[in-house]
């Protein structure tokens, strides 16, 4: 873990766009910058409350687990975006935990700090309501689709969503199956039955974790 000797630019994160400049020089004071390397627990789901988090490269996932070992990924977020928000505002413990899955550099806020940020500049709030509004429409989406689509409809739909195109192909890279069921609400062996069905009907070829959308997907 290092402590980041770049500047940074909260003006990249979405929440603070357009706040002055004065006001983002007195938050930077306020908060510890450090690069983590890929795969480190950031947050575990259940633990008190540690502050706000902001992304300013890389990537991190957000999931929840049970006894059992079985994960759930509610979601990815990359630059500009922001976590840890949901346990700032109750008593309440974390809500899920939140992992990096690449070298990812965070700035973290404590909760007092952010709050006392947050009375003095009100306009934030806007941000914040529109962003926990943004995000149970994103949660009743997944609620449909839970409930409305079956395996197969899921995963077309989570590869499609996963695809970046490279050199005119459509792919999706370093995926395992057990990485899918988790972000479908599925189990591994499900997940590889219905991609050898959309390998033996030809809409996507597998090369190791790599795969390529060959056709259209029956979502
Ligand atoms: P907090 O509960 O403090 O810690 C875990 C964080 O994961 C939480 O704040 C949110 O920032 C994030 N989180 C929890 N649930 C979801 C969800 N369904 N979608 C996106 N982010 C979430």
């Amino acid at each position: 873990m290092a402590h980041s000797t770049k500047k940074i630019n909260l003006r990249d994160i979405a929440l603070f766009s357009d706040l002055p400049d004065r006001v983002l020089e007195k938050l930077l004071k306020h908060m510890t910058t450090r690069t983590y390397p890929r795969a480190t627990i950031i947050i575990s789901e259940g633990e008190r409350s540690g502050g706000l988090y902001f992304i300013h490269s890389g990537k991190v996932r957000i999931f929840v687990g049970d006894e059992e070992g079985r994960e759930l990924v509610l979601r990815t977020q990359g630059i500009g975006e922001y976590f840890g928000e949901m346990s700032l505002f109750s008593e309440a413990p974390r809500s899920a935990s939140v992992i990096t899955i690449e070298e990812t550099e965070l700035s973290l806020i404590s909760r007092p700090d952010f709050k006392d940020c947050l009375s003095e500049n009100p306009e934030i709030s806007y941000h914040l309501i529109s962003m926990l509004s943004h995000r149970i429409r994103l949660l009743t989406d997944e609620m449909k689709n839970l409930s409305f689509l079956d395996v197969s409809s899921r995963l077309a739909r989570v590869l499609l969503d996963q695809a970046i195109n490279q050199d005119g192909k459509w792919i999706v890279k370093s995926i395992t199956q057990q990485e899918i069921a988790n972000m479908i609400g599925s189990s591994r062996e499900m997940v590889s039955r219905s991609m050898r069905d959309l390998i033996k009907n030809d809409h996507i070829s597998v090369d190791g974790n790599t795969i390529t959308i060959k056709a259209k997907l029956p979502v």
